[in-house]
């Protein structure tokens, strides 16, 4: 409703603009300056646009794809297939760079700062064809071929966690970017949670690494023995129960993307608002404090798509890694339960020495959900691990998506590494 209303009055200031002049003189300078637009240039107008409408918006290239899981989840990817003011070559086959959100968000996070600031943005200026996955049960994949998310009578949709989004979904995503893009392998880059996923798929599904050329992982969360995150140490302790108590009462999904945030994101967290200070600790507590690199004039664009809705079985998969100290498959309750999902009594843990692909650990010091500590045990146990840390000792979780200068600290990183690899593909040296 909110949004709705708040549509009306965008488009009547959009027509009251456009009526003092001709629209053709109007179209004219809206287009000469969205060729070079960077950041965001309207922050109203990109909290409520869809992840597709976005980047349209900014004149980049963009499809929409689903793909179906084995398991019968509809899946949404968004690919930017070549750039905007470089490399903006339709049709040629480019190297794919594939991308994975993290825990509550959604592909927003790789465009939503904006031209020359997003990740996705900037990998399609460089010369990439993009692909931005959505994990089942977020805004953009909230389907499945039979089972109804918003059931009243059956959590059944909502029964996973990051297991299944890295041993089900990353699969169907990547081998449907390779077979429509016409390459064998790719690179993948995941924040957060999309490196945990990442982690499953390459120790569960081991025959994957060879699709992947090098893999890059932003604040990389597998182990847990040293988080800090007040949310996830609150439900930790309890993380089963509350599981398997949300689901007898029928609920399974948790925070899904809501008109409420995103109107009261566009209301209060504005500039010039004084509740604005509020807006920044929330997403402190969430992500992580960092006042150098939050900037808090984007966040309405942050709040309206974020969050973006996860099964609260992932929520707890995680709080079983704090309170346990393993990283391992998610533990059903019981003795019984475990041995009839696993055929053991406690949860088989992910080896991760069977992750044979290059992996590069992007993290930081002041990382309260990917701890200095828990990024070495990770690196011990890879098969091919490389380290980055990020040259800056107050660089937080979100700051890898959000941060003001993610690029200059993290992506130009990523993106040199990359074409590293590229070279030393064409020249027949990997
Ligand atoms: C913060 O975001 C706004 C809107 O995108 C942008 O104009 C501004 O330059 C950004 N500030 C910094 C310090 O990057």
């Amino acid at each position: 409703m909110l949004r709705g209303h708040l549509l009306v009055v965008l488009a009547t200031c959009i027509s009251l603009a456009a009526a003092r002049r001709s629209p053709q003189a109007d179209s004219t300078e809206k287009w000469l300056k969205s060729i070079n637009t960077r950041y965001s240039d309207n922050v109203f107008e990109d909290a409520l646009l869809d992840v597709p409408d976005l980047i349209r918006k900014y004149r980049y290239p963009v499809e929409v794809h689903s793909v179906t899981t084995e398991d019968g989840y509809i899946l949404e990817l968004h690919r930017i297939p070549h750039g905007r003011d470089a490399n903006n070559v339709p049709n040629q086959k480019k190297p794919v760079v594939f991308i994975l959100h993290g825990m509550l968000t959604s592909s927003a996070d790789y465009v939503l700062m904006g031209p020359g600031r997003g990740l996705a943005y900037i990998l399609a200026e460089e010369g990439f064809d993009v692909w931005m996955g959505n994990a089942r049960g977020n805004y953009y994949s909230r389907r499945h071929v039979r089972l109804n998310p918003d059931s009243k009578l059956s959590t059944a949709f909502w029964r996973f966690s990051w297991d299944q989004i890295g041993n089900m979904d990353l699969p169907a995503a990547i081998d449907y970017a390779l077979k429509v893009s016409g390459q064998e392998r790719l690179h993948y880059v995941g924040h957060s949670q999309g490196t945990t996923s990442f982690f499953v798929l390459g120790s569960m599904r081991p025959e994957y690494n060879k699709k992947i050329i090098s893999a890059h992982a932003l604040a990389p969360v597998a182990y847990m023995a040293h988080n800090e995150s007040p949310v996830l140490q609150f439900i930790s302790p309890h993380a089963t129960r509350i599981e398997t108590l949300a689901s007898l009462i029928g609920i399974g999904e948790f925070m899904p993307s809501n008109e409420f945030t995103a109107s009261f994101g566009a209301k209060y967290c504005r500039d010039g608002s004084a509740i604005q200070p509020i807006c920044s600790a929330l997403i402190f507590v969430m992500g992580g404090r960092n006042e150098e690199q939050h900037n808090a004039t984007m966040l309405p664009v942050i709040m309206g798509h974020a969050p973006a809705g996860i099964s609260v079985r992932q929520l707890a998969h995680y709080g079983q890694g704090i309170a346990e100290g393993y990283f391992r498959r998610y533990d059903q309750g019981s003795r019984l339960a475990n041995f009839r999902e696993y055929g053991s009594f406690t949860p088989p843990p992910y080896d991760l020495s069977k992750i044979t692909a290059p992996v590069y650990l992007h993290y930081s010091d002041n990382d309260h959900l990917a701890h200095v500590n828990d990024v070495e045990r990770l690196y011990r146990e890879l098969s091919r691990p490389i380290k980055r840390k990020v040259p800056m000792t107050t660089f937080s979780h979100v700051d890898f998506v959000y941060g003001i200068n993610a690029k200059e600290l993290v992506y130009d990183t990523v993106v040199n590494i990359i074409k590293d690899y590229e070279g030393a593909v064409l020249d027949n040296n990997v």
